[in-house]
């Protein structure tokens, strides 16, 4: 970390950085632990949880313009998390929370079924090689544990700037039990644009050439 990455450690971790149990990894969530979220956040409210936040830069425009939301975000790499509080420091944003630590593992240990309001996934690590495909976040079973996550009517909304991906988020979700594109009348099935800045990982995208897509889910009414 740089001099001002761990400036903000020292002084802003207190506020934003949530500790969790591990198993062995420094990265994981211990199998059956528990987070008391009301307590973490000093208040009961509708809950967002961002994976793969970075650094920071859609995380903090989103929160700041919601705050109404409890925001969660987990990032398994520690220097972003480390400018991600400096930005939410300086925009002012208080309802966030983060978590050093594997999000999918964060959503299955310490969420509840049928608690999540909303999740972003956004330019998630797209794996372009064939045969690291497995690798990728979006997978069947990462998807059924989203759809057990979200309340009803709750949104999960991703973009990516890989085509393949795209494809595969549409493919998994489509066949995910409880999950409906709530964007299926448009074309291509894509959600608009929704308020997130231009990230640096967006930028790569574009100046390579690539289309980024937005997709949103949303879980359905009945179980
Ligand atoms: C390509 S970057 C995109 C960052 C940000 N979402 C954006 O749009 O700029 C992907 C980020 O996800 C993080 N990441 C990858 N897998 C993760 C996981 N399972 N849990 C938490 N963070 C993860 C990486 O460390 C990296 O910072």
């Amino acid at each position: 970390m740089n001099a001002s990455q761990h400036h903000a450690m020292d002084t802003l971790a207190g506020h934003y950085l949530l500790e969790v149990p591990r198993d062995e990894l420094t990265t994981s969530v211990r199998r059956g632990c528990h987070l008391d979220l009301e307590q973490a956040f000093g208040r009961r409210a509708p809950l967002a949880i961002e994976i793969g936040s970075g650094v920071g830069d859609s995380l903090t425009a989103m929160s700041v313009v919601r705050p109404e939301f409890n925001v969660l975000a987990f990032e398994v790499y520690a220097p972003a998390i480390a400018s991600t509080m400096g930005k939410l420091d300086r925009a002012g944003a208080r309802n966030v929370r983060l978590i050093s630590a594997d999000g999918a593992e964060g959503l299955r240990e310490l969420i509840a079924p049928g608690t999540l309001a909303e999740l972003w996934t956004f330019f998630p690590d797209p794996w372009p090689k064939k045969r690291h495909h497995k690798r990728r976040l979006v997978q069947p079973e990462f998807a059924a544990l989203v759809a057990s996550r979200l309340v009803e009517g709750g949104a999960w909304r991703m973009a990516t700037d890989w085509a393949s991906y795209a494809e595969q988020m549409h493919r998994v979700c489509d066949g995910t039990p409880g999950l409906v594109n709530a964007y299926a009348d448009h074309p291509g099935g894509w959600a608009p644009r929704p308020d997130r800045p231009v990230t640096r990982f967006e930028r790569r995208g574009l100046d390579a050439g690539r289309t980024v897509r937005d997709l949103v889910y949303r879980r359905a009414a009945s179980r």
